[in-house]
């Protein structure tokens, strides 16, 4: 069942239909469709005929509902067109290295706003505690461990987290323990790991989606504003949108410090305590998977990835599907 699920996903990723295929994304309260292999009614609990993403997508207290609270609750989240301004320029395919865009993508970002936001100004102390090769061994000063734990304090403290917390909790997922919980998104986020088993401890979860890093070409990288910074510092050059999707999400091409990243999604504007809220709640709920939900009247679908070869749970990746 399992792995013949899983065949199927990859069969439908690539052929761009997994988001009507076997889910509830846009389908919720639907009457009786029996041309569909699944239903998104209340009356397919009685059945047993609901999609696996049933209870996500269109429960009581669903994911979609958690989603839009923690969009509400971004008080953080820069505006687009006034704190920002982007030049998406031309479309690129994923599979051809080709720049159609000789421009930046940001044109503009209201730099004091974000240094006056406590959690952007430690996210930003962080981003160079990184060894950004892929297979040289990440060595953090007690420092640059107080850094962290400075910025764990404050997503921790943040609306966002606490919603996805208090959801997490509520849900089952983990029990109703501050302390614990920070220790568990430290486990996640910030201790370090080696990306293949045996290897030499090499990344973290933070590193690798909020940070990048780099093998033979770009690995991970999904944070508009670390984006921001490497673009502004003439050490990334953007080479064009693959595809976008809502609320604000870009999936771009580009080159960075020499490396190519032929499809690298995020969202733009969001704080860096909301990337990892929802992230977080999606690797706990279904690491390994796709977790989908409405969010701000949008379908989104999130994947992330464990680190499979250590136990317990720590980021390998998570980003959104486009
Ligand atoms: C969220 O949805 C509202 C209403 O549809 C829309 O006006 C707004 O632009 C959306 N926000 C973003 C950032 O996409």
């Amino acid at each position: 069942m399992m792995s013949s699920t899983i065949t199927l996903c990859f069969l439908l990723l690539s052929s761009g239909v997994l988001h009507v295929y076997g889910s509830c994304v846009g389908r919720c309260n639907d009457p009786l469709d029996n041309t569909k292999p699944c239903q998104c009614n209340s009356h397919c609990v009685q059945y047993n005929d609901c999609c696996d993403d049933y209870h996500d997508v269109c429960g009581q207290g669903s994911l979609s509902s958690l989603a839009d609270t923690l969009w509400n609750l971004d008080v953080n989240r820069l505006v687009a067109d006034t704190d920002y301004v982007i030049n998406y320029q031309g479309q690129v395919n994923e599979n051809n290295k080709y720049d159609n865009a000789p421009l930046p993508f940001f044109t503009s970002l209201n730099e004091n706003k974000v240094d006056s936001i406590t959690s952007y100004v430690q996210f930003k102390s962080l981003l160079d505690n990184y060894e950004s090769t892929i297979g040289q061994a990440e060595d953090l000063t007690s420092q640059e461990w107080g850094e962290i734990d400075a910025f764990l304090d404050t997503v921790m403290a943040s609306g966002v987290m606490q919603e996805a917390f208090k959801y997490l909790h509520e849900n089952g997922h983990v029990p109703n323990d501050a302390a614990q919980f920070r220790e568990k998104l430290k486990e996640m986020w910030f201790n370090l790991y080696p990306r293949s088993s045996g290897g030499v401890i090499e990344s973290s979860g933070f590193e690798h989606v909020l940070v990048g890093e780099h093998r033979s070409t770009v690995s991970g990288f999904h944070n508009w504003l670390q984006f921001f910074l490497q673009e502004d510092a003439g050490r990334l050059d953007y080479q064009g949108f693959v595809k976008t999707g809502e609320p604000r999400i870009v999936g771009s091409q580009f080159d960075w410090v020499g490396y190519w990243k032929s499809l690298g999604s995020f969202f733009l504007g969001t704080s860096p305590e909301f990337d990892m809220s929802l992230y977080s709640v999606c690797a706990i709920m279904h690491p390994n998977a796709v977790c989908s939900f409405h969010m701000n009247g949008s379908d989104v679908r999130i994947q992330t990835w464990d680190i499979g070869h250590k136990t317990g749970l720590q980021i390998a990746s998570a980003y959104p599907i486009l």
